[in-house]
C-alpha cells in the first residue's frame, strides 16, 4: 500500500533518499544531492520546516510543502506542493513537483501518489486549477498527469503546460468522495 506521509517523520529515510536524489532530473531539482547527515539533520530539516511556514523564504519563493511517498516502511517518491503561484511559478513549474526513484518507476506510484497530493493540494491552493508543467521529451511524467485529470493547455519550446480543475467533478463516487 502506498501512503503519502509529511516530511518529519523518519529522519534517516528521508536524508538518505533526499541523498541519493538527483540534482535535476527533466527539471525536478534537487539542492541536497550527497548532502551528509549532520547537514541534513542541522541544516536542511530545520530550513524546510520554516519554507513551509513561509519563514526566511528567499524573495522567489513561496512556502512549500514536502511529502514522501510510503510502501511499506520504505519511501519512493518525493512529491512537493507551491501553496500559491507568482508570475514566475504560473508561466514555470507550477504548484506541485515529483520524483519516484528509479527503482519503482513504472509500476503506477507517480499515478497514485499524486493522485494522493492533489487531494491535499486542493486544501492548500487558492487558484481554481492545480498548474503543472512537464518536458516535451518526458513522457512518462505527461502520462502520470492526464491519468490524474491534466489537459494540456498550451506549450512553449520545451514544455506542456498542464491544468488539473480543483474541483472534482460529481460521479457515482460521490457520496464516498465527498465532492467539494
Ligand atoms: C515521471 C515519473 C514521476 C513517473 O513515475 P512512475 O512511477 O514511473 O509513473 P507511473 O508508473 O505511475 O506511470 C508512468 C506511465 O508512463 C508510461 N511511460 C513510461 N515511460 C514512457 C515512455 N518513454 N514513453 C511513453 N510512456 C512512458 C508508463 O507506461 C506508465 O503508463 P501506464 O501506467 O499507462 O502504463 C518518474 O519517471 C520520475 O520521477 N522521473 C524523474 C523526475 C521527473 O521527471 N519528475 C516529473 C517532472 S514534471
Amino acid at each position: 500500500m502506498l501512503k503519502l506521509k509529511k516530511f518529519n517523520t523518519d529522519l534517516e529515510k528521508e536524508w538518505a533518499f533526499v541523498r541519493d536524489m538527483p540534482e535535476n532530473e527533466n527539471g525536478l531539482t534537487n539542492s541536497y544531492n550527497g548532502v551528509s547527515k549532520q547537514e541534513f539533520e542541522e541544516k536542511v530539516l530545520p530550513e524546510m520546516l520554516k519554507h513551509e511556514r513561509g519563514e526566511d523564504l528567499p524573495d522567489w519563493m513561496v512556502p512549500e510543502t514536502m511529502l514522501y511517498l510510503w510502501k511499506e516502511n520504505e519511501i519512493v517518491g518525493q512529491f512537493r506542493i507551491r501553496h500559491y503561484l507568482t508570475d514566475a511559478l504560473k508561466n514555470g513549474s507550477g504548484h506541485i513537483g515529483y520524483f519516484i526513484a528509479k527503482e519503482y518507476r513504472n509500476k503506477g506510484y507517480g499515478t497514485e501518489g499524486l493522485k494522493q497530493t492533489l487531494q491535499i493540494a486542493r486544501q492548500i491552493v487558492p487558484e481554481d486549477e492545480i498548474y503543472l508543467r512537464v518536458n516535451k521529451d518526458n513522457p512518462a511524467s505527461l502520462k502520470v498527469m492526464q491519468k490524474n485529470g491534466g489537459k494540456v493547455v498550451g506549450d512553449d519550446e520545451g514544455h506542456f503546460f498542464v491544468r488539473i480543475p480543483k474541483k472534482v467533478e460529481c460521479s457515482e463516487d460521490c457520496f464516498v468522495r465527498k465532492c467539494q
